[in-house]
């Protein structure tokens, strides 16, 4: 078949493709760290605002490029954005819809391969009798190459290559490939979430160690969905609640549209988009907030939890506490949790390989095995920092730059294309062709006017974050004269401070980011 007139194999293909695209370690490894650590409840209103006024418009945004540019026969965001204007600048500007992928997956697939290798650990019993600090200790080694994993010195090397090849090998047989593993990878997932989210609703206090009496899963649940009106006035929350929508729903990237470009011209896209929206939600907000943070709590109690979160916790902590369930139903936890993250992690890896092979296929017409190996080693090159030198946290930059400062320009300026010079009439009219359903109007004026505001907002927010994240401290520092102090993290402070090793030696343990 011509390449460029492949597309999905049905509408599930498509919609599970691309529920799986969105569906990853962020719903399960960074959404439940993010709700604590900025305030349980206090988190969620800001969340689910993001997600109706940036998140929705951009999904929206992001299928129409995709299947406007795969009409034309391109599949890669520098191509596509090229075709929507008449300025060359465009396809400058969409190389980064490229490289955030190739950064973030980098450090995803690494993640990615420590869950494969902890379902086999699980198989095996390895930490069957480990105290809870060993179960610690045995994560730090293995990340950190300092233990002798299975008595093979560089085996998280060896796993990492071995799982980014899986990858390559999927890539390389097109569509097809990924269409199959989301068949199988998603409801997978979904069982697995909900067996283990079960168990985390069901657990109540009847676990609570004798070193933590008042233990009670509730009390996580509780944490985390008792509302707190307080927090909308916190810059702090809000743009950690947009940050998360973002890297949840994978926009920003030059992802979804690789994979809407290879929705046929006159198929839906507004329902899909929403389906799989939806979907990532379900998974994140129920699911994702139902299984570490109450099980945790469960164990060990709430302030624990406060005091811990941390994405370590998924492998420093969950399988110490699945043991205290018994051998076999510990066993039965922990594949579902690891083999969980597996599922949600392959999928949404996979989506980030294609923008590239896009690129590849547009820009030299190379074909899919040529596409998936040459991703391969351009992920390889950019991965093997995070894997040898973890402990010296390059993957917090790989975070900070490819999963955060990347995603909002990006999607500030993508926005602006779409809905200004593109033009939102034309804009609302490739979104509504043969769309199953009836998208509300106010989306098109929150489309031209809301999202580009909020994203800009958040751009400056990140610039200007303030020391200690206290903004109140800051504008009142300004007011008096004493100066505005940014926080070593902003954007501006990153960019003045290019120092990096500087950096890395005074604050080696920072791996709590992504
Ligand atoms: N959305 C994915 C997650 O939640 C991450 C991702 C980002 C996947 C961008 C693909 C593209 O983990
Ligand atoms: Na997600």
């Amino acid at each position: 078949m011509d390449a460029s007139k492949e597309t999905w194999g049905s509408r599930t293909g498509l919609i599970l493709a691309m529920a799986g695209n969105a569906v990853g370690l962020g719903n399960f490894l960074r959404f439940p760290v993010q709700a604590v650590q900025n305030g349980g409840g206090a988190f969620i209103i800001p969340y689910l605002i993001c997600f109706l006024l940036m998140g929705i418009p951009l999904l929206f945004t992001e299928w129409s490029i995709g299947r406007f540019g795969g009409k034309l026969g391109n599949h890669s965001t520098p191509y596509i954005l090229d075709s929507m204007s008449k300025k060359s600048i465009w396809k400058y500007i969409g190389v980064f819809g490229i490289f955030t992928n190739i950064a973030v997956v980098a450090y995803y697939t690494y993640i990615e391969s420590w869950t494969f290798i902890y379902v086999l650990h699980t198989v095996f019993g390895t930490f069957n009798g480990m105290g809870k600090e060993e179960v610690s200790l045995f994560f730090d080694n293995y990340v950190n190459l300092t233990g002798s994993d299975l008595g093979i010195r560089y085996l998280p090397a060896i796993v990492y290559l071995l799982v980014l090849g899986v990858n390559v090998y999927i890539l390389s047989t097109g569509l097809g490939g990924i269409e199959k593993v989301a068949k199988i990878g998603m409801p997978l997932l979904i069982l697995f979430g909900c067996v283990l989210a079960y168990q985390g609703w069901t657990m109540g206090a009847d676990f609570a160690s004798r070193e933590f009496p008042d233990a009670n899963a509730w009390d996580g649940i509780n944490f985390l969905w008792t509302p707190q009106y307080s927090s909308l006035a916190d810059p702090k929350v809000w743009l950690a609640a947009a940050g998360q929508i973002f890297f949840t729903l994978s926009v920003g990237m030059g992802s979804i549209q690789c994979y809407a470009s290879y929705v046929k011209e006159n198929e839906d896209i507004a329902l899909n988009s929403v389906t799989a929206g939806f979907t990532n939600e379900f998974v994140e907000v129920l699911l994702g907030s139902a299984i570490v943070i109450p099980i945790a709590a469960g164990f060990l109690g709430l302030d624990w939890v406060i005091e811990n979160a941390g994405f370590g916790m998924a492998f420093q902590t969950m399988p110490y506490l699945f043991q205290q369930w018994g051998v076999v139903f510990g066993a039965v936890a922990g594949v579902c949790w690891f083999g969980l993250l597996f599922f949600a992690g392959i999928t949404s890896s996979l989506a980030m390989g294609t923008p590239w092979m896009g690129f590849m296929q547009d820009e030299f017409g190379w074909g899919k095995v040529k596409g998936a190996v040459s991703f391969g080693l351009i992920a390889l090159i950019m991965g093997l920092p995070t894997v040898l030198f973890y402990r010296y946290g390059y993957f917090d930059e790989y975070d900070y730059w490819g999963g955060t400062v990347s995603l909002v320009i990006f999607a500030l300026l993508e926005t602006i294309l779409f809905a200004w010079v593109f033009g939102i009439d034309k804009g609302w009219q490739e979104l509504n062709r043969g769309a199953d359903i009836r998208i509300p109007n106010i989306y098109k004026w929150i489309m031209k006017y809301v999202t580009p505001t909020l994203l800009l907002l958040v751009l400056i927010g990140a610039m200007f974050t303030p020391a200690g994240n206290d903004w109140a401290a800051a504008v009142s520092g300004l007011l008096d004269g004493q100066g505005y102090a940014l926080e070593s993290s902003s954007l501006i402070s990153k960019l003045s401070h290019a120092d990096l090793k500087a950096q890395l030696l005074v604050n080696p343990e920072k791996a709590d980011l992504i």
